[in-house]
């Protein structure tokens, strides 16, 4: 799990967590796989791998979770201990820096537990190591003293199931990928699936949420169940504040349109990346920094932040020479693009 830095300025549509977040989010988990809404295929995958596992009497495979933030793994990661009915221990990549963290963590381990491993991407060589053995053969050899010295010791740990979390499978070193029995790919959700999300907190917070309503946030929340429940909860302030608390599509766009979401999701620093991007660079290709310096913005934040949603909302594209503006994008801002503007490859499935 990625958390949002303290310095860094919420914005409702971050798909990262925010620490105002994480209390409402414990009680909004899915449980079950049968309350887990969307993502039929690693459902179906995820069921197929627990049930032989149940079946057979051992603890299944080693589970790798990987997709964009707020997407279910970590909610995943925990139903699998559920439905084994089996002890989840919590750890993450950053949290491994040496190799004594990690065999500490496993040599507790009993029979059937599920160890997680959050942004498991991040752990430091020596615990990656230590990891490979551990997950292959359940056993950990552990240094003790340094120089000449030195000995390893072996140690048995107990058959565990190892669910390692990450936002950058791409990242994850060969070996360690490897010792994965099972991977699963988490996609964004669509627009029925947003609305099933958005249906199932409300039932939970006791919101009045009605379908038009359901269908208005949902369009917004970038494909995100976490976007989503942070959106209803504005939406809940301004509905309780401004009208009787009953969430309709009037209520939801009065609402979004204060908290400066837009239609497709769009807040008020991505447009405002749009629009310079149209307006003072006539489309692009512009750098990545001069846009930033353009809307005020470190780099940082315009790549790690914004980019990410506008290309895949195909409405920028990134080129060798620069950042360029789709049509959509010119369209997005009520503006007509020039004949010469670059189709945006919209990548699906989107809502
Ligand atoms: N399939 C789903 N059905 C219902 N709610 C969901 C689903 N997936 C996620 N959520 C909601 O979104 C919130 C965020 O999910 P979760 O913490 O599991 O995401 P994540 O992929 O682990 O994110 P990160 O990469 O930031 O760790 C959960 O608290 C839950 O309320
Ligand atoms: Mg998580």
């Amino acid at each position: 799990m990625t958390t949002a830095g303290d310095d860094a300025e919420f914005r409702d549509v971050d798909a990262v967590v925010h620490p105002d977040d994480l209390d409402v989010e414990a009680s909004l988990r899915p449980r079950s796989l049968d309350e887990f809404i969307g993502q039929p295929r690693v459902r179906e995958q995820l069921e197929l791998v627990l049930e032989g596992a149940r079946r057979r009497g051992d603890p299944p495979d080693h589970i790798l979770l990987s997709g964009p933030p707020g997407l279910g793994k970590t909610s995943l990661a925990m139903i699998v201990a559920q439905e084994m009915g089996a002890a989840i221990r919590l750890t993450s990549g950053p949290a491994l820096e040496r190799a004594g963290d990690l065999a500490a963590m496993l040599s507790n381990l009993v029979p059937g537990d599920v160890l997680f491993i959050d942004e498991i991407h991040r752990t430091a060589r020596p615990a990656e190591e230590m990891l490979y053995l551990a997950m292959e053969d359940f056993r950990v050899d552990v240094v003790v003293g340094k120089g000449p010295g030195a000995t390893s010791i072996p140690l048995d740990v107990a058959p565990f199931t190892l669910v390692g979390a990450t936002t950058r499978a791409g990242s994850l070193t060969g070996p360690l990928r490897d010792r994965f029995g099972f991977t699963a790919h988490m996609e964004f959700y669509d627009d029925g699936e947003l609305q099933q999300v958005l249906r199932r907190a409300a039932g939970i917070l006791g919101i009045d949420l009605r379908p038009d309503g359901a269908e208005e946030i949902a369009g917004r929340c970038r494909g995100t169940p976490r976007v989503a429940n942070r959106l209803l909860r504005r939406v809940r302030d301004f509905a309780e504040v401004r009208a009787d608390g009953v969430i309709r599509r009037d209520i939801a766009r009065a609402a979004l349109a204060v908290y400066d979401v837009d239609e497709l999701g769009l807040d008020r620093l991505d447009r405002a990346v749009l629009g310079a991007l149209v307006r003072s660079f006539h489309g692009g290709p512009v750098g990545i920094s001069t846009l930033a310096v353009a809307v005020g913005e470190d780099q940082g934040t315009v790549e790690e932040v914004c980019e990410p949603y506008l290309v895949r909302a195909g409405m920028l594209a990134r080129t060798p020479r620069g950042r360029v503006a789709t049509p959509l994008a010119w369209s997005h801002l009520g503006l007509t693009a020039p004949a010469d503007a670059p189709a945006g490859h919209r990548i699906e499935p989107l809502f």
